[in-house]
Order: C-alpha cells, then sequence, then structure tokens
C-alpha cells in the first residue's frame, strides 16, 4: 500500500540509462523451459511481473536467482506443467508459458486469464495457433488444458499480428517435427529478441521482425548466456516526460530505431530530438503543437503503450488533438483521472478528443493500469501543485522504481506508504 507524491512544475533534467525490457524479459523467460540446465539473463529488470514470472516458474521447479539485473535460472529439475491459480491470476502474460511447457511435457493447463483492465484481450490465436501444431485444447469456465503426442510443424496465419501468440506459437513450434511458418506474426523488437534467444539456444528461426516467421523445428535446445534488449516503452515514456515538463534529457542504452514512430510524432508536436548510435537526446522549451490524429497500431506504428502517456503531452498542447487506439478496446481509464487534473479530453468509444490546457493542476488520481499510471506520474510532474498517485503497484509491474528515475532527472517525486481510509 504506497502512494506517490509528486510536485509538479519542475523541468527534467540530466541522463538516464534505460532498463531492460519487461516484454522482452518474460516470454524469454518462459523460454528457457526448453531447455534443461542453468541459464544466465542478463539486463533483466527489477519490476512486479518478472517476479510473478520468477515465482511461476519456482512452482514447476526451477530454482531461480535475480540479482544485478541478471537472473540465473535452472531448469533441470522443472516437474510441473501446471501453472499455479493465484500467480496465473497475477500476470496475464504467464498464457505464453503454454507453448514451452507444451514443448516440454506434451501438456499444460492454465486457468482462464480473465478480464483485464485495458480490454477484453481474448486468448484465442494463442489457441487456434497451438491447435494447428497438433494439440488438443479443452476449455472450461476456469482452466484451459492442451496436451499433444507430437507437436508437428504447420502453416499459420494470425488473424491478427498478436505479440504474446507469436510468441507462443515461436516456442510451442521451435522443436516441433517440420517447419512452421507464422503469417502475418507480429514484428515487435520483443519477437526479435526471443528469435535471438531461442537461436542463442540452437533453434532455427527467421524472420522475426518481418510478418513471415519462419522455424524449422530442431531436436534439442542448450541454455545460454543472454543479455535482454533495452525498454523502448520505459524510454518512450521518459522522452514524453521530457517534453511536458520542457526540460531536456539524455537517454542511454537505447537504440532509436525502436522508437522511430515515437520520434516521428514528438517531432510534429514540436520537440527537439537528436540520435548518436544508442543515445536520445530530447529537447522542449515551448509549448508542444497539437496534432490533427495519432493512431495507435502495432509496430513499427505508433505503440499502444506510450498512448496514455502521449495524451498527457496532447493535453497540454495549444490547440486540438485526436488520439485513436485501435490495439485495445478498454485503454482510456486515464481520460477521467486527466481531466480531474485539469485536463480538456472527450472520450468517444476508441478516440480522444482533447484540447489542450496551458496547465494541469495537481490532485489526488488512482492508476488503473500499467501505463495509465505512469501517464498520470508524468501528468503529476507537469502539473501545478501536489499529485498524488495511488494505486502504484500497477506502475511497479513496469517500470524499476519510477520514482528513482525522475529523481535522477531532478523531478520531485516520493514514494510515501499509503494510510488507509477508515
Ligand atoms: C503485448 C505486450 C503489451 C502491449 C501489446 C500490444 C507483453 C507482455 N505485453 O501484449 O504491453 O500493449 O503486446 O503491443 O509483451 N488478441 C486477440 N486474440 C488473441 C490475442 C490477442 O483478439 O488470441 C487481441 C487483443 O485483445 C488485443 C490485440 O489482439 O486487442 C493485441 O494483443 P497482443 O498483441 O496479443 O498483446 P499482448 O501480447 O497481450
Amino acid at each position: 500500500m504506497e502512494k506517490l507524491v509528486i510536485e509538479g512544475g519542475r523541468p527534467l533534467s540530466g541522463t538516464v540509462q534505460i532498463h531492460g525490457s519487461k516484454n522482452a524479459a518474460l516470454p524469454i523467460l518462459a523460454a528457457c523451459l526448453l531447455a534443461d540446465g542453468i541459464h544466465v539473463i542478463e539486463n533483466v529488470p527489477k519490476l512486479l511481473d518478472i517476479e510473478v514470472m520468477l515465482e511461476i516458474l519456482r512452482a514447476l521447479g526451477c530454482r531461480a536467482e535475480h540479482a544485478d539485473e541478471r537472473v540465473i535460472l535452472d531448469t533441470a529439475d522443472v516437474n510441473s506443467h501446471h501453472i499455479p491459480e493465484k500467480l496465473m491470476r497475477q500476470m496475464r502474460s504467464s498464457i505464453f508459458l503454454m507453448g514451452p511447457l507444451l514443448a516440454r511435457f506434451g501438456k499444460v493447463q492454465i486457468y482462464q486469464p480473465g478480464g483485464c483492465a485495458i480490454g477484453s484481450r481474448k486468448i484465442d490465436l494463442h489457441l487456434r495457433g497451438l491447435e494447428s501444431l497438433g494439440a488438443v485444447i479443452d476449455v472450461s469456465a476456469d482452466t484451459i488444458k492442451c496436451s499433444v503426442e507430437k507437436l508437428k510443424g504447420e502453416d499459420i496465419l494470425l488473424d491478427l499480428p498478436s505479440v504474446g501468440a507469436t510468441e507462443n506459437i515461436m516456442m510451442a513450434a521451435v522443436m516441433a517435427e517440420g517447419t512452421t511458418t507464422i503469417h502475418n506474426a507480429a514484428r515487435e523488437p520483443e519477437i526479435t529478441d526471443l528469435q535471438n534467444f531461442l537461436n542463442a539456444m540452437g533453434a532455427d528461426i527467421s524472420g522475426a521482425g518481418t510478418d513471415t516467421i519462419i522455424i524449422h523445428g530442431v531436436a534439442k535446445l542448450t541454455p545460454c548466456l543472454y543479455r535482454v534488449i533495452p525498454d523502448r516503452i520505459v524510454a518512450g515514456t521518459l522522452m514524453i516526460a521530457a517534453a511536458v515538463t520542457r526540460g531536456t534529457i539524455t537517454l542511454r542504452n537505447m537504440d532509436p530505431k525502436y522508437l522511430t514512430a515515437v520520434i516521428h510524432v514528438l517531432k510534429r508536436v514540436g520537440v527537439q530530438i537528436r540520435t548518436e548510435d544508442d543515445i536520445i537526446y530530447v529537447n522542449c522549451m515551448n509549448r508542444p503543437k497539437p496534432v490533427d490524429q495519432i493512431v495507435t497500431s502495432p509496430y513499427p506504428a505508433f505503440p499502444t503503450d506510450l498512448q496514455a502517456q502521449m495524451m498527457v503531452l496532447l493535453s497540454l498542447a495549444d490547440g486540438f488533438s485526436i488520439l485513436k487506439e485501435t490495439v485495445f478496446d478498454g485503454r482510456f481509464k486515464h481520460v477521467d483521472e486527466l481531466n480531474r487534473m485539469g485536463a480538456d479530453i472527450r472520450q468517444d468509444w476508441n478516440s480522444a478528443f482533447i484540447r489542450g490546457v496551458p496547465r494541469l493542476y495537481g490532485t489526488t488520481v488512482e492508476a488503473t493500469d500499467l501505463r495509465a499510471g505512469a501517464a498520470l506520474v508524468l501528468a503529476g510532474l507537469a502539473a501545478a501543485g501536489t499529485t498524488v498517485v495511488e494505486q502504484i503497484q500497477h506502475i511497479d509491474r513496469g517500470y524499476d522504481r519510477i520514482e528513482e528515475i525522475f529523481q535522477q532527472l531532478g523531478g520531485q517525486i516520493q514514494r510515501c506508504a499509503l494510510i488507509p481510509k477508515v
């Protein structure tokens, strides 16, 4: 029970190193189940979701240590194909343990992941993909059981480029008999990182980063040492934070090519950005300009995971903008909270109509999900007065001590115990 207390209105300035990617690390940790022995995975951030993933792996029989951004994972004694209900409910992404467990044991049991704060989030593409590889799937109100004699390669066409389904199918197919081709695959950098990791263990996969991924099944994988890519969503959040506070920051350890769409949009808004190898310089002195329309879409387009943060910036623009969310069907819960801080945003189905205001004002707000929570922190850093952000366990799922990241940049932000209301 903690909250963040922010004294806003100070421009951010300084240099920050970007931590490892949550969305790359999670499937990579799951994929360790595919090879018996000791894996060493570096640049794994200290986040709640990572800790839940490690808890699940321990519950399955792994030994796992996480210190200094390095996970040492021994998978030799894995003895269960059953993900405990409590842990499954804590992290929806545990769905992509299905692929590796099916490949390892020929069976897997999970609990229905249930609803989600950002939309309905179906799992039909995961299940159909595994079925195509030969799995028999038994779905009940509570559980999903999958079993297979021998996974067999197949041509799979995804109706939409789901990140999780692409990863699940890659992991299930890596040791299947024959060749699997995933058409309309997701192209996110985290998929390429998973391919690189699997290939480092001895897999034969190509095409990640394009919409066609080809997986030639291999007999065996061997543990390896691997370093996870930096978190492009954390980097994008910080770039937008610099812009909302009219600050000047430098991001290190972040390849700008993963942020092409974000850089493009920020430049349209008037933010000055300069890049070198793995450094991004961000500077914003003036009030942001409005944009006619920004649409979130799968990579390489503008990411849904930065939509809420971008809305804060457009809330402060000198004019009217439209932000359209096309990836998730319920990802606008931050609109009411931002309006309570003085923003002028009207939501109509999947579009937000944003009339820029000169200032936001601090008040007490609630993080409803991970990225919405990050957006409220950005709003607090820009706002006049004090902002209190509650329900910050959502933020801890994806940012490694967000207050310390912003303190390094001169932000006045503290984590405090939340005294329960009586
Ligand atoms: C991943 C990311 C998340 C990001 C999202 C989109 C991780 C751990 N999470 O989530 O941060 O916001 O990609 O970039 O990597 N869908 C179906 N059926 C399915 C699967 C998905 O209809 O079987 C729909 C979803 O409801 C959603 C859309 O596809 O509307 C995209 O979802 P998906 O790409 O699968 O996102 P995740 O892998 O869950």
